[in-house]
């Protein structure tokens, strides 16, 4: 029998409420077919050893849960590696879908246990199932913005912290406001990077939710370089930023269509008069400064 078939498919509590099944702001749907072609799962070799060095097993007797997983590219990448047991979750049906074909031999190899349509908070698993809970890009999705209290992601990591092993971690990728700076896109328009860097905690609110949910941070990484998002091939044959780029970064969805044209026009402008290349070196400082931060944590 084909194991995608058997595979458990929680019941979303909110179906027929009128809750939304996706990101507070973004829109997966559109993002999913493009969501590949330029993101990568960065950190994920960290992942694998940090999570081993914590818990004190090998990466085959480990089991993952992957909260938001999207397109599976953590999965992946963590199995590849030689992960034993992975869970995966996400409220998007479309990400899901590409994560299904995505891991569609783990699946069959029974590595991957359950790949659930669910929207978090609350995490529908037992206490101490998992020795790591995966929650990469996707705190700065769950709450709208709200004077910066962040409720569903402090009750998500409540939630995870329960869902520990007892030397269990909780791994999470972020981008913090003060890196966002770093990426040439927060150059273009003040005010779209103002309103996109609202729904992204600081480090500093990092670690008042990890304190508020029982977690204690162990280790904060910063990579070097735009980590998760991928700038090769960005520009199409008319010298404009090329949709499915524009598709897969989903940060977009915050612009409004007069701020989307801009962009596109100042992009275009450059390109045109040759000044691209140089002026994206001159304004991306993630190569120096950093992109994508790693927090870790366990239990306190
Ligand atoms: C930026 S993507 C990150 C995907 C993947 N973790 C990665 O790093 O490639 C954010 C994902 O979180 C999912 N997501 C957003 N809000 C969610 C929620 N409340 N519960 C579960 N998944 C959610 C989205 O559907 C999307 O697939």
């Amino acid at each position: 029998m084909n194991r995608c078939k058997m595979f458990k498919f929680v019941n979303y509590i909110g179906k027929g409420c009128g809750v939304r099944f996706r990101s507070s702001w973004a829109n997966f749907r559109k993002s999913c077919h493009d969501y590949d072609k330029y993101r990568r799962p960065v950190g994920s070799d960290l992942i694998a050893g940090l999570s081993q060095f914590y818990t004190g097993k090998q990466l085959k007797d480990l089991h993952i849960l992957d909260v938001g997983c999207g397109t599976g590219l953590y999965g992946k990448a963590l199995l590849d590696l030689g992960l034993g047991k992975m869970s995966l979750i996400d409220a998007s049906k479309d990400m899901l879908s590409v994560a299904s074909n995505k891991l569609a031999t783990y699946i069959e190899q029974g590595c991957v246990l359950s790949l659930d349509h669910y929207q978090t908070p609350p995490l529908p698993y037992q206490n101490g199932s998992f020795d790591v809970v995966l929650l990469n890009m996707v705190i700065h999705h769950l709450d709208s913005v709200n004077g910066r209290t962040f409720p569903n992601a402090i009750r998500l990591l409540k939630e995870a912290e329960m869902c520990l092993k007892k030397k269990g971690i909780v791994a999470i990728t972020t981008i913090p406001p003060s890196n966002a700076m770093n990426y040439w896109t927060s150059k273009q328009c003040y005010e779209f990077t103002h309103r996109t860097i609202q729904y992204f905690p600081s480090l500093d609110e990092y670690e008042t939710m990890f304190i508020k949910s029982g977690l204690k941070s162990v280790q904060k990484l910063t990579f070097l370089g735009p980590g998760l998002i991928c700038y090769e091939n960005i520009i199409d044959s008319n010298g404009y930023l090329d949709q499915s780029w524009v598709n897969s970064a989903c940060v977009f969805e915050l612009a409004t269509d007069e701020e989307m044209i801009a962009i596109h026009e100042k992009v275009h402008g450059l390109v045109q008069s040759g000044m691209w290349q140089q002026w994206t070196q001159e304004n991306d400082t993630t190569e120096a400064l950093g992109g994508v931060t790693l927090l870790v944590c366990h239990k306190d």
